[in-house]
């Protein structure tokens, strides 16, 4: 473990009421001046957090099972990643790398070409956020196929730019009121074998023949999918589903767009979630967890197709920025040298087999699901399929009361998702559910 992780106590520690006076203080002071469009999940305000753990202004260590929506994957304030950010600010915060190049910037996209999936020439460009990196993806496709459609899934989740709500499959709270929204966006079937009960292969030639029929292939610049949706609520395809996506786009010169967004940068145990399913896509998506915590995002994929954009149709002022590059290499470095996927195969075998064990107590957990440490509990009435929201809002009112950060996430709102860091003890994460089982007895 690393030995940072010690200098805040990594226990659950409850030393006022949730929120607290200094939190609801800093409430209030929020409300009169930060717009109401950015929700407040937790009315709770922190101080400082080193892995697992996230210490409030009251002083009360949160158990963070949600590590900032996927972001913290090798844990808060890594000092690896601190020292490699601040080490580069003291250098130079700033060139913007169209002006002046920089090492890191580089190192980083020698970092994807080489753990992304596929053996051949890799190309990347850096920018700021997962919404970003998804809209130059299309961008990139489109100049690539001189075509113009794109096509995504049905409960999957692409970001918040104008493009990127287009391809959005909730209205509420991503898109209502936000239009008009950019064309051409096509939304088609996905697998979601816990409602749809399809195999891959059927599900695929669902999806496939929906799009060839409502579309046309040869119309298609891309297909965007997240391996494993994330806010749709951890949804993980049917075996052969995927493959059987690539295998369509390869045959009809469609881009195949991986949005490893959420799913990527070993979340899951792998680099890229797309090698839990055996596929190769064209192009992947990177943000959220690449650099503990600093903003950068990037597009990865086939050289021909990356370089298909004239010279200055790519980047941004901010694009790459030094720090967050620095921190980006870090983090691939103390991956490997702590051997930090084995870290999130870990997290796998003991939350979801503690939470395997809850399902037999609690017949109103329907499905446990996910794969290393993107895992989630889909709450249904019993023994049916039908979805139960007003369980996730019990159980996380209840648990950030006791110190434990949980999430929701899914269409219906009936999805609890874990995206704990690597770094968090089995006993934390035994104590998180054990929170859960406390919260279910009580609903
Ligand atoms: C799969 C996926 N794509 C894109 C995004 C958008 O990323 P960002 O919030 O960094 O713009 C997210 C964010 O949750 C995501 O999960």
């Amino acid at each position: 473990m690393n030995t940072a992780v010690s200098s805040v106590a990594q226990e659950r520690i409850v030393v006022t009421e949730i929120p607290g006076p200094k939190s609801l203080a800093l409430h209030a002071r929020r409300q009169a001046v930060v717009s109401g469009g950015v929700s407040a999940t937790y009315p709770i305000y922190i101080d400082r957090a080193k892995g697992a753990i996230m210490v409030d202004v009251d002083g009360n260590h949160i158990v963070d099972m949600g590590g900032g929506i996927g972001v913290m994957t090798i844990g808060h304030s890594d000092d690896a990643v601190i020292e490699a950010a601040a080490a580069q600010a003291r250098a130079v915060t700033h060139t913007l790398f169209t002006v002046a190049g920089y090492e890191s910037y580089v190192r980083v996209c020698e970092l994807l070409a080489q753990h992304t999936p596929g053996d051949f020439a890799k190309k990347t460009v850096l920018v700021n956020s997962g919404a970003e990196a998804v809209e130059n993806a299309v961008k990139i496709a489109r100049k690539y196929t001189g075509r113009s459609g794109v096509a995504v899934l049905d409960h999957g989740y692409h970001g918040r730019t104008n493009l990127t709500m287009a391809m959005n499959f909730k209205a509420m709270p991503y898109k209502l009121g936000f239009g008009p929204f950019a064309g051409d966006i096509h939304h088609a079937p996905n697998s979601y074998p816990f409602h749809d009960g399809l195999s891959g292969e059927e599900a695929a030639a669902r999806t496939i023949s929906y799009l060839e029929k409502k579309v046309g292939a040869q119309d298609l610049a891309c297909l965007v999918v997240e391996p494993i949706q994330g806010e749709g609520g951890f949804i993980v395809p049917a075996d052969g589903f995927l493959p059987a996506l690539v295998k369509w786009c390869n045959e009809n010169g469609i881009v195949y767009v991986s949005d490893e967004v959420q799913s990527g940068i070993m979340r899951t145990g792998n680099y890229f979630a797309s090698s839990h399913f055996g596929i190769v896509p064209d192009l992947v998506t990177s943000a959220k967890g690449i650099a503990g915590g600093f903003p950068i995002a990037g597009v990865t994929g086939r050289a021909e197709i990356m370089d298909a954009s004239h010279a200055g149709g790519l980047g941004g002022t901010f694009g790459g920025n030094p720090m967050a590059a620095a921190a980006a290499v870090a983090v691939f470095e103390e991956i490997e040298k702590r051997d930090l996927m084995a870290e999130a195969k870990r997290v796998e075998k003991t939350l979801k087999g503690a939470l395997l064990e809850l399902q037999k107590k609690h017949p109103v957990i329907g499905e446990v699901r996910g794969v290393g440490a993107m895992l989630a509990v889909e709450f249904t009435e019993p023994g049916t399929d039908t979805p139960r929201a007003d369980v996730v809002p019990h159980i996380t009112a209840y648990a950030i009361k006791k110190g434990l950060l949980l999430l929701s996430a899914g269409t219906y709102g009936n999805v609890l998702r874990f995206l704990p860091a690597v770094v968090t003890s089995d006993e934390l994460l035994l104590d998180a559910v054990a929170v859960i089982d406390e919260a279910l007895s009580s609903l």
